[in-house]
């Protein structure tokens, strides 16, 4: 069996087309298919053609003669699960906030830190010194990073701008990463994540700046997707993150919201009354909003890795949100303050440790509903014909393993669009329940 080379040891610095490759000697599939198996399929076999799966199943099925001339993979008895997909991140910024860790672990919080000129501020005044190469420089490790630990799609705020140019400099850092770089990138426009010093006193003129020119010119120049707002008392309340996100879907762009992450603002209603792609953080959400977020089709994006970084003990409890029939998914949040890693298997972990979600739910809440958060639900998160090839291949054939051993899980490979992406330098089985 011929195995194709990883495209070095870290993803080509160009773009590379799509590929096909059989991946054979597969211990378990996980294909995350509605209604199929939870146990995934034993002794499988995945075909991708041309970036997209053609075929999957029992290897026993292959039809003979049907993968000849495409170059193959053996997965070692590994587990076989989609891509996982990132859907909330921050990831082009400038700067480190380690300090402020420091001192919330000397008591102070997030809150008072942010009053007394830290928090994102800081890390806005950073974002706006530094050219867009350097962003593109200091943002690509991370894509990197995210890639070799399986994360094959994810989605970018900007939001560390704050003023036009600045929210337009980090949207561009984001175009010119995704010309580099195999994972697909999802740029959302977060332009009102904060008050910037310079508005303090006429945040009503701040407000009617992002929807008159901000928005137009970001729909305009086709550098987002979706358009986020940080509702909440310490930045824009119901009212004016309503008034934004309507005009963001006047301009084509989808809404998301950072709701409820620090006390009761009205986030989660409003998602549902504007029909939020996704709703946020809702740690503080009221059990009688998630009724409206079910009707929405909203997904819950449940964001553990703050309650390390914020330092506070406790985990939003998903098993209401799955009950009300809300999709959950988590995601890293990776941002410089409020949650600094980039380990979205353990988020995984935390989900089932301490929110509740079962080892289907945690897997679908890294693939599917992750796709659904991002609009991307019937491309990216499933191993099925007509999906993207996108790929992580575990080792161990246990689809506990990655969860269960937690912290810094990373596949053996990682398969882009039926391109090899990245691969683990030590393919010694460490995980997988031994
Ligand atoms: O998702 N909540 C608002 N925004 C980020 C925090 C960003 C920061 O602290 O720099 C979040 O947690
Ligand atoms: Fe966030």
């Amino acid at each position: 069996m011929d195995s194709p080379k990883a495209s070095g040891d870290r993803p080509s610095s160009q773009r590379p087309p799509s590929g096909s490759l059989v991946v054979r000697g597969i211990g378990r599939l996980l294909a995350i298919e509605p209604g199929a198996e939870a146990a995934g399929i034993r002794d499988a076999a995945v075909v991708i053609r041309d970036g997209n799966i053609a075929w999957a199943g029992a290897e026993s099925d292959l039809p003979p003669g049907s993968v000849d001339g495409i170059p193959s993979l053996d997965a070692g008895g590994g587990l076989v699960t989609p891509g996982l997909v990132e859907c909330h991140t921050h990831l082009v910024h400038a700067g480190s906030r380690a300090d402020e860790f420091e001192a919330r672990a000397a008591g102070a919080s997030y809150e008072e830190i942010a009053r007394f000129g830290g928090g994102i501020l800081r890390t806005v005044a950073a974002t706006r010194a530094a050219s867009r190469a350097e962003l593109v420089d200091l943002a690509m490790p991370r894509i990197r990073d995210f890639l070799a630990r399986g994360v094959t799609t994810i989605e970018v705020k900007s939001g560390y701008g704050l003023d036009l140019p600045s929210e337009m400099k980090i949207l561009e850092a984001v175009r010119d990463l995704q010309a580099a770089t195999p994972a697909d990138l999802v740029p959302t426009f977060l332009g009102a994540h904060a008050i910037p010093p310079e508005a303090r006193s006429g945040r009503g003129a701040l407000v009617q700046s992002i929807i008159e020119e901000w928005l137009p010119a970001v729909a305009e120049a086709g550098l987002a997707r979706f358009c986020d707002v940080f509702c909440e008392t310490v930045a824009f309340n119901r009212d004016e993150a309503g008034r934004i996100l309507r005009a963001g879907l006047a301009h084509g762009l989808q809404p998301k919201i950072h709701a409820d992450q620090l006390s009761a603002s009205g986030g989660a209603e409003l998602a549902a009354e504007v029909g939020a792609v996704s709703a946020d953080h809702l740690d503080c959400a009221p059990v009688g909003s998630l009724a409206g977020l079910a009707a929405a089709g909203t997904v819950a994006v449940l964001l553990p890795g703050c309650m390390v970084s914020l330092g506070r003990p406790r985990f939003p409890d998903a098993r209401a949100f799955r009950a009300a029939g809300i999709p959950v998914a988590v995601s890293t949040d990776f941002n410089p303050g409020s949650s600094v890693t980039r380990d979205l298997p353990l988020m995984g972990t935390f989900a089932m440790a301490w929110m509740g979600l079962s080892l289907a739910d945690a897997w679908a809440a890294v693939t599917t509903s992750a796709a659904a958060a991002v609009g991307l639900s019937d491309r990216v998160g499933r191993v099925v014909p007509g999906f993207q090839g996108d790929l992580a291949i575990w080792p161990g054939a246990d689809a506990r393993g990655p969860f269960y051993t937690y912290g810094g899980a990373v596949p053996d490979f990682v398969v882009k669009r039926g391109r090899i992406v990245s691969q683990r330098w030590n393919t010694g089985k460490t995980r997988g329940g031994d």
